[in-house]
């Protein structure tokens, strides 16, 4: 499969005028970071708001649920242009339930897993879900280090996947650079955010990390 990227708004000081940027690039997603302030300390804009500022693309969403309860979100998302929802393990929603709700809505569903968490735990979910979200931070902000470790993880999950041969995805978020990109070549769907929203041109910057990780 081509990579995609992503690209996450999450650190950005007007996120509408950021989503209005990005339309006018190729990116392949906007990478949508929800957080509860349960799961994660921080509480990102409740979905009123984040139904509206959509209205900014045309890009399809890739979403990313840091929240204890996803089902009642995952509700209200099913009126947006969402492609998939990625979700973390250890929720007080139960799993099987939250991956039959977005089937039911023909949403993609993937599971997150954090840094700390050992890559055998999605094991069990790899032929029923469509991808998995290695996070190469700890969830919560953007702009932080990328964790080298997440490199590995990808690589394991890779042979696992293939070993299976089955078609799961592996996408991973957090920290992505144009150092580490270049060791992500066993990565699907790359996130970047800070790289992107720091830089002064939007679609250069895609163009050239796209670059790096096809090489
Ligand atoms: C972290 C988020 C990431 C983050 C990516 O909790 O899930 O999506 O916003 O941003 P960068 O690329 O700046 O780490
Ligand atoms: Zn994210």
């Amino acid at each position: 499969m081509k990579k995609k990227i992503a690209a996450s708004f999450l650190g950005a000081k007007n996120a509408g005028r950021a989503l209005k940027t990005l339309n006018v690039t190729d990116i392949d997603y906007i990478h949508v970071d929800v957080m509860d302030g349960k799961y994660v300390k921080h509480k990102t804009m409740p979905f009123s708001e984040l139904s509206t500022i959509t209205y900014y693309t045309e890009k399809r969403l890739d979403v990313h649920l840091m929240v204890i309860k996803p089902l009642k979100w995952i509700d209200k998302l099913a009126s947006l242009n969402v492609d998939c929802i990625s979700v973390h393990l250890d929720i007080k929603d139960d799993i099987e339930k939250v991956i039959e709700r977005c089937k039911l809505y023909g949403i993609k569903i993937g599971i997150a897993l954090n840094p700390e968490q050992d890559i055998s735990l999605v094991y069990p979910y790899l032929d029923k879900i469509h991808k998995v979200l290695i996070m190469s931070v700890n969830p919560g902000k953007s702009g932080q280090d990328f964790i080298l470790e997440s490199i590995n993880k990808v690589n394991t999950l890779r042979k696992e996947i293939e070993k299976r041969k089955l078609k799961t995805l592996i996408e991973i978020d957090g920290g992505v650079n144009f150092l580490n990109i270049k060791d992500l070549t066993n990565a699907d769907i790359i996130v970047s955010g800070s790289t992107i929203l720091k830089s002064d041109n939007f679609q250069d910057t895609i163009a050239k990390l796209r670059k790096c990780v096809s090489k």
